[in-house]
């Protein structure tokens, strides 16, 4: 059993990387294996809407120069996702807007291929805008049949200079708490495989609004 984590920071060893492995450390101690992608720091375009990898049903994202499409099957292949993100302007930074797009549409359109996944979201910023860059990252989440496990807050954790965040007792606790849930979900998940039957899949259903 694995979680995949995708670092939206730009630093490779701030204070996002920094959340994450407060998370990852407790994954690993329940023995799921963890991972961390660094994304902020690639050059990744947003979604041009070609439509090609819903024509197509390839799972595959038509621009290949970047992370995207190799990001999708590693997700596949795993047990759980974890989205981690700097607050940048009360949002997501640009390069992990990019990512996100992409991998999630790319997924939703091929049959949602991480239906049923465990996934969960942390922030790590300064001051302000912790909540509203939080639920951005959430939203990728319930579109797509992920269970979320929850923390005993909301999972943001505080600090500037990389590493500060290891100050924030407050905040290492709800990423420990949040890492300690989402193994106990993932056996939860694991273990009920051909006791408990999964519902069945639903097409989706698409309106506009008029
Ligand atoms: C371009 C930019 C915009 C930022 N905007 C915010 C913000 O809106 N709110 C906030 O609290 N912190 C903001 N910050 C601070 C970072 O979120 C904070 O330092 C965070 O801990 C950085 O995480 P990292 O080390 O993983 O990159 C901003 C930082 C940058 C570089």
């Amino acid at each position: 059993m694995k979680v995949v984590a995708f670092n939206g920071s730009p630093k490779i060893n701030g204070n996002t990387y920094h959340a994450l492995q407060l998370v990852g450390k407790e994954l690993e101690m329940a023995g799921i294996k963890f991972e961390i992608i660094h994304v902020g720091n690639q050059s990744i375009r947003g979604c041009i809407a070609c439509g090609n990898c819903s024509m197509k049903q390839n799972e595959q994202c038509i621009i290949t120069n970047d992370i995207v499409n190799e990001s999708i099957q590693k997700v596949k292949e795993a047990a759980g996702i974890l989205l981690g993100s700097p607050v940048h302007y009360s949002g997501v930074p640009g390069t992990m807007k990019s990512f996100l797009d992409r991998l999630f549409y790319v997924s939703t359109s091929n049959g949602n291929l991480f239906r049923h996944k465990v996934g969960a979201a942390i922030v790590a910023d300064r001051r302000e805008g912790g909540i509203s860059t939080l639920n951005e990252l959430n939203y990728y989440l319930s579109y797509s049949e992920i269970m979320i496990p929850t923390s005993n807050y909301w999972n943001i954790i505080y600090g500037t200079t990389p590493g500060e965040i290891v100050q924030d007792i407050e905040g290492t606790q709800i990423m420990r708490i949040l890492g300690k849930n989402m193994a106990y979900l993932i056996k939860i998940m694991a273990s009920s495989k051909g006791i408990v039957e999964a519902p069945e899949k639903e097409d989706k259903v698409y309106t506009h609004t008029l």
